[in-house]
């Protein structure tokens, strides 16, 4: 069998027995992004969060990385185990909202503010990250920015919202915001909130740091994928300001909970390209392959190495760690409905 397509006639039971075989043969381990479809999530050896991924990554005992995500995703494992062969099912996975943010444009913008901090949200090519002081994830871009002298200007690319998110947190208003942001999030609507609150006036609602503003203030609380399992797995009702990958996932763990999209619009299509089918040829041919240039993959390790030092032994907070700490900030009910 040499296609995807004549992969993608064979049963599912089928596609996941070659994969768990292969798999074992070649001594791969699978990560999935929290976003992957329910069927790519059963089968990945860890599910996360860019952080809990690129942590995974940084320190897995595997041969070969299978990475079940988006490009910068797979691009990180690699810029974090140089010696390991990474592969993806689908190489047009890509982020849009990555694509934002060029290497060239990024030296323009640090030439005109010589003393900012660069931080760059995983989010980026591996060619923006070697141009950065400092990475960052979802659930710990607050406590990489506290870790930046105050009166340090800094750069964030590529997420405008995250960025906001950020300011709001740190108290700091000297962040210059690359305008840069995720279509699936920022195309999540107050209005959509207000009628999901109306249907289900019993549930939580979370909503992910790249949503707009409104959102967020709107929200009950506002934390990472991986943060969003976490609330997931301790209430009974929950609506979720993110993509539905995680809500499916969720809705099949938990089918006596009440688990509904903050919208139903909120998709993204790159995450969903990897398909059982794929992922089954990508281990039979051990391809696609992700290679980069050392100076470029050198150049990202120091920003990303430097995240996960400052996220050594740290955990991100759980969501109701962070809602006991937002209760005071951020109240229920949004005035919008
Ligand atoms: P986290 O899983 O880190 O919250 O990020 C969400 C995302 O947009 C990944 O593409
Ligand atoms: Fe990129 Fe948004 Fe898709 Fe995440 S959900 S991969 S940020 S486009």
């Amino acid at each position: 069998m040499g296609t995807v397509l004549e992969y993608s006639a064979l049963p599912a039971a089928a596609l996941r027995d070659r994969i768990h075989a292969r798999k074992a043969a070649l001594n791969a381990v699978i990560l999935g992004h929290n976003y992957q479809r329910v069927e790519i999530q059963e089968v990945s050896d860890y599910l996360g969060d860019s952080l809990g991924l690129s942590q995974e990554a940084a320190d897995t005992p595997a041969d070969v990385i299978v990475f079940c995500g988006v490009h910068f995703m797979a691009e990180t494992a690699k810029i974090l185990s140089p010696d390991k062969r990474v592969l993806m099912p689908d190489l047009r996975a890509g982020c849009p909202m990555a694509d934002f943010v060029t290497a060239t444009a990024l030296r323009r913008l640090k030439a005109e503010h010589p003393d900012a901090a660069v931080v760059a949200y995983v989010n980026s090519t591996a060619e923006v990250k070697a141009e950065s002081d400092i990475c960052c994830t979802s659930s710990n871009a607050v406590r990489v920015v506290e870790s930046l002298p105050r009166e340090q200007p800094i750069i964030f690319v590529p997420d405008r919202n995250l960025a906001r998110y950020v300011e709001e947190r740190t108290g700091r208003d000297n962040i210059i915001a690359w305008d840069g942001y995720c279509y699936v999030h920022d195309d999540m609507v107050l209005d959509e909130l207000a009628r999901a609150r109306a249907a289900h006036p019993q549930a939580i609602v979370v909503v992910h740091p790249e949503a707009r503003r409104e959102l967020l203030d709107a929200a009950d609380l506002v934390t990472s994928t991986s943060g969003m399992v976490d609330l997931a797995e301790r209430h009974d009702a929950v609506i979720f300001g993110t993509e539905r990958g995680l809500v499916d996932r969720m809705k099949q763990r938990f089918p006596l909970k009440t688990f509904v999209p903050l919208s139903g619009a909120a998709v993204c299509g790159n995450m969903k390209l990897n398909t059982l089918a794929k992922l089954a040829w990508c281990l039979d041919h051990g391809q696609h392959e992700v290679v980069l240039p050392e100076d470029v993959r050198s150049g990202a390790e120091r920003a990303l190495r430097r995240m996960l030092d400052l996220s050594g032994g740290w955990r991100a907070p759980t969501a109701e760690e962070e809602g006991l700490e937002l209760a005071g900030v951020r109240p229920r009910g949004c005035g919008c409905a």
